[in-house]
C-alpha cells in the first residue's frame, strides 16, 4: 500500500557548525566541527515521505551551482521524482545552522534558487492533481504555495501545510488546507485555536503532538522517549512521514503516531537528510519494547 506524495517547497545546502553552547549576541565562540548536509525544509520532507513509501514528486529550484548538482543527486538517488526541480541561475538555498550540545539549534537561511520558485507550470499542476497528498511549506515565495495549494483544492488532493518558517497565511488559503502541523511556536505565532482550519497537528517536540480534528476532541500522540543530539530537520521529518501515511490511506491519528516515532528517531543523529529514518527503522522503533530510550 503506497500513495502519491506531492512537495512543492525548498532545497538548501545545510552548512552546519557544532558548538558546546549557542553564543549570545556579541560573543565568539569556536566550533567543534564544520559539516555540509543536504536540507531544505521542502527536500527533508519529500526524503521522509520517500524514505516512509510513498511515491513522491518534489517540485523544487536548486542553482547553477555545486551545491545544486550535489542536491540533484541525493533527489535522484532516494528515488524521488526530479521532473519538476528546476536548475536557476545563481546560487542554491543555503541554511546557516548552528547546533549545541544540547540538540537546540538556531539557523539563518539564504534562499538562494527557492525565491525563484514562484510559480507553476502545467507540468506542476498535472503532478499536483495526480498525487494524493499536497505537502508546502514556507521557504519558497507565497505565490507558488497558494497556487499549489488551489489546484490540490480543485482536483481532490489532500493538503498538508507547514507554516514554517512561519508567517501569517491567508484565510482563504487555510480554508482549503486539510492539515495545518505547526510545532508551538507556530501555533502561538498564528493563533491556531481561531483559526478557520480544518484539522490542526500541532508537535511538541519530547511531548509528542496533539491531533485536533475541528469539532472533536483533541488526541495526545505520545513521543517515544529519546537522547536528541541534533534537532535540525525533526519537524520536517514528522510532515514527510505524516503525508506519506495519509497519501497511503491511513488515518490521521495513526499517521501522527508513525510520524513521531520517526521524528523521535531523527533527532538521534546529526544534519537533517541524514536523519530521517526509513519505514523499517520506524517499523523497529514501534517493534521495541517499551520504546525504551538509549542510554
Ligand atoms: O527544518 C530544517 C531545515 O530548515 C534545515 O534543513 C534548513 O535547511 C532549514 O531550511
Ligand atoms: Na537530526
Amino acid at each position: 500500500m503506497s500513495g502519491r506524495v506531492v512537495v512543492v517547497g525548498s532545497a538548501n545546502m545545510d552548512v552546519v557548525t557544532r558548538v558546546a553552547r549557542i553564543p549570545r549576541p556579541g560573543e565568539t565562540v569556536t566550533a567543534e566541527s564544520l559539516t555540509a548536509f543536504p536540507g531544505g525544509k521542502g527536500l527533508n520532507q519529500a526524503i521522509a515521505a520517500r524514505r516512509a513509501g510513498a511515491a513522491t514528486v518534489f517540485v523544487a529550484a536548486l542553482g547553477a551551482d555545486e551545491h545544486g548538482e550535489t542536491l540533484a543527486q541525493v533527489i535522484r538517488a532516494e528515488g524521488i521524482d526530479d521532473s519538476a526541480v528546476r536548475r536557476q541561475e545563481g546560487p542554491t538555498g543555503t541554511a546557516f545552522v548552528t547546533t549545541e550540545a544540547s540538540g537546540e539549534n538556531n539557523i539563518v537561511i539564504v534562499a538562494g534558487a527557492n525565491d525563484a520558485l514562484r510559480g507553476l507550470t502545467d507540468g506542476d499542476r498535472a503532478l499536483i492533481a495526480a498525487a494524493d497528498v499536497l505537502v508546502c511549506q514556507l521557504e519558497v515565495p507565497d505565490s507558488v504555495v497558494h497556487q499549489a495549494i488551489a489546484v490540490a483544492r480543485a482536483s481532490g488532493t489532500r493538503v498538508v501545510l507547514n507554516p514554517a518558517p512561519v508567517r501569517t497565511v491567508p484565510a482563504v488559503v487555510l480554508a482549503d488546507v486539510d492539515v495545518l502541523v505547526v510545532n508551538e511556536h507556530e501555533a502561538q505565532h498564528l493563533g491556531v485555536r481561531d483559526l478557520r482550519v480544518r484539522c490542526v497537528l500541532t508537535t511538541m517536540g519530547a511531548a509528542g503532538a496533539e491531533l485536533d480534528v475541528r469539532g472533536s476532541a483533541p488526541v495526545r500522540i505520545e513521543a517515544r522517549p529519546t537522547v536528541a543530539v541534533d534537532t535540525t530537520g525533526a519537524g520536517d521529518t514528522f510532515v514527510g512521514v505524516f503525508a506519506a501515511d495519509v497519501a497511503a490511506g491511513a488515518g490521521y491519528e495513526a499517521a501522527a503516531r508513525r510520524a513521531a516515532i520517526a521524528a523521535s528517531l531523527s533527532v538521534e543523529s546529526h544534519g537533517a537528510v541524514p536523519s530521517i529514518p526509513t519505514r523499517a527503522d520506524v517499523d523497529a522503533a514501534m517493534a521495541a519494547p517499551c520504546h525504551a530510550a538509549p542510554t
